[in-house]
């Protein structure tokens, strides 16, 4: 069964007509080739398909594309140029936020997103209390960041940029 949908992608109307069975991170990835957004589990654990989704991180490998008409989403694509990166984009690279690279992209969606989570006083899922310690904290990064797995172990550098962008 196929269906259509619109999708606004890094600020572009995009209509699809899909496979209603097709993730959100096939739609980019394959209908839409936007390559930046990787495929790592593609069952939710590694966080390497972080997308915004009206603001909001998801991995987008667990969510039907059609279940986003008309919302906006934001890939790494839209992040920043080679000539102005996002803030994120660059205190990754000044941090040395990555390695091998591959979770880079899913990483800083999702540091954006947590940014913008505390500056809305969105709690914790974990500690649902986000009064409970210093904004930002580097225990409050790792926590809200746990779902975005790096194989080559960058973490300290993450946090780090992560910290200087938010702190
Ligand atoms: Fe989606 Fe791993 S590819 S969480």
């Amino acid at each position: 069964v196929t269906s259509k949908v619109t999708l606004r992608v890094n600020g572009q109307p995009r209509e699809l007509t899909l496979d209603t069975r097709t993730t959100l991170l096939d739609a980019l990835r394959e209908n839409l080739h936007l390559t930046g957004t990787k495929k790592g589990c593609d069952q939710g654990q590694c966080g390497a398909c972080t997308v915004l989704v009206d603001g909001r991180r998801i991995n987008s490998c667990l969510s039907l594309a059609i279940m986003h008409d008309g919302a906006e989403i934001t890939t790494i694509e839209g992040m920043g140029t080679p000539d102005k990166l996002h803030p994120m984009q660059a205190a990754f690279v000044k941090h040395d936020g990555f390695q091998c690279g591959y979770c880079t992209p899913g990483q800083i969606c999702s540091a954006v997103a947590v940014i913008d989570e505390i500056r809305q006083g969105i709690p914790s899922h974990v500690t649902g209390d986000l009064n409970a310690k210093p904004l930002l904290s580097v225990d409050e990064i790792r926590e809200r960041m746990s779902g975005n797995i790096c194989r080559c172990g960058a973490y300290s550098n993450i946090i780090d940029a992560i910290k200087e962008v938010g702190g």
